[in-house]
């Protein structure tokens, strides 16, 4: 049965917005009455293994539309997805723009619809490390100042909104999407050993009687500067002595790694470097690692809702609720501190965490009834801005 409503376009761009999309648009294909969706992707990311493969594994499907921006900086990055994101808006007069997260194309696209008057929805809303030198804060909070239904993953996210002026009624507490993806994948999961040994991992890595860490790195803080990814591999070096390391590598890291000369650093039997795994890689990965070192968003989320202890490679984290209730620690770029943590954590000793609210597999389920309920108030004008407010 269709539910009358006009469609809801959903955005993707760049790796961390297909975990989170791919639930949602489950949901609200499911949804009774059917809520009809376009599912576009900017092509932020395009390498197979950044977005291709992960297609799959989500069980996403196809775009109906790819905008194939590609890199650049920022500013030609965002410029490409608003000046080709807006003829689809145009020939599609939908009835909402759904985006997720935090990236260049998630800011883009809810520019362009809000500038036309199209009511934007945002997916993980209110998060903030107020930290205005991280490119993903300035895309946060344009987002959610522009956006008209905003879901969060966590309580505090309402009280960073409200703080920065956003109505309380626009903003619904659904739980997080992403760990909808975790409970999703948990059974197809692929198994840690049998992907290390496909890829010809060093069994002395796989073997080893403490486990394996698994590492992973990208924000430009911590991989753009010589001097501070040279440090960073340092004190991973030092970490994988004692626990062997494998080290799934982002193409900005790797191109990095290789530009500054920092290769030779890594010794293939304690630190091996794979190249971007695939969801239900990443998965099983992380899920029997005895640590993970990272300076990931999504990461810090999923080793809370798998009971993995998370050392987040950063000196703070817009989600405060992986430390204050989860397995997570920031531990930022501090030797002493990275290694007494490992320490612990192969003592036994690591931090416990318990599973927050509202993170349990249906979030996307929330967030498709309360959109409907939402779509429906702003109906028959549902192009018009407005709604339940
Ligand atoms: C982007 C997001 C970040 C997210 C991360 C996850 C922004 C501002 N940043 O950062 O929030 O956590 O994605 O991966 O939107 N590249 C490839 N192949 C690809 C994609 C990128 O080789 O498929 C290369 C690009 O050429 C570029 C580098 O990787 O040199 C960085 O890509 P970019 O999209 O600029 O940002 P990310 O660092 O991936």
């Amino acid at each position: 049965m269709s539910s009358g409503l006009g469609t809801v376009l959903c955005v993707v761009g760049a790796r961390p917005n297909l975990m989170k999309m791919a639930p949602v648009l489950r949901a609200l294909a499911s949804h009774v009455p059917t809520i009809p969706t376009l599912l576009v992707h900017t092509g932020q990311h395009y390498d197979n293994d950044m977005s291709g493969q992960l297609f799959e594994d989500l069980q996403l499907p196809r775009p109906d539309v790819n905008l194939e921006v590609g890199s650049g900086t920022h500013a030609v990055q965002t410029a490409d997805v608003m000046r080709l994101f807006e003829p689809v808006v145009d020939a599609h007069r939908p009835s909402c723009v759904t985006v997720v997260g935090d990236v260049n194309s998630t800011l883009a696209c809810a520019l362009v619809a809000a500038k036309k008057g199209i009511p934007v929805v945002h997916i993980e809303a209110g998060l903030r490390s107020h930290d205005r030198t991280m490119p993903e804060e300035i895309n946060r909070v344009l987002t959610d100042q522009i956006s008209d239904r905003l879901y969060t993953t966590e309580r505090t996210a309402h009280d960073n909104l409200r703080l920065e002026g956003v109505p309380s009624d626009r903003i619904v507490f659904a739980g997080n999407v992403m760990i909808d993806s975790v409970v999703f994948g948990r059974s197809s999961a692929r198994r840690a050993a049998s992907t290390l040994q496909t890829l010809n991992v060093h069994p002395a890595i796989w073997g080893h009687p403490m486990g394996y860490g698994v590492v992973t790195l990208h924000r430009p803080s911590n991989v753009d500067h010589p001097e501070i990814l040279r440090a960073l591999l340092g004190v991973l070096a030092e970490v994988a002595e004692s626990l062997p390391v494998v080290f799934a590598l982002h193409p900005r890291t790797r191109n990095n790694m290789e530009r500054f000369g920092l290769m030779d650093m890594v010794d293939p039997v304690r630190m091996a470097l794979l190249p971007p795994q695939g969801y239900l890689e990443m998965q099983g990965l992380v899920a029997d690692a005895s640590v993970v070192l990272t300076d990931s968003g999504g990461l810090q989320e999923e080793t809370t809702a798998l009971g993995v202890p998370c050392l987040t490679l950063r000196e703070n984290t817009e989600r405060p609720i992986t430390v204050e209730q989860g397995t997570n620690m920031l531990v930022g770029r501090d030797r002493d501190m990275i290694l007494a943590a490992v320490h612990e954590i192969l003592n036994g000793r690591g931090k416990r965490g318990r599973v927050p609210e509202y993170w349990d597999g249906h979030a996307a389920e929330r967030i498709s009834a309360d959109l409907y309920q939402w779509l429906s108030a702003s109906q028959p004008s549902g192009c018009l801005k407005g709604g339940v407010q």
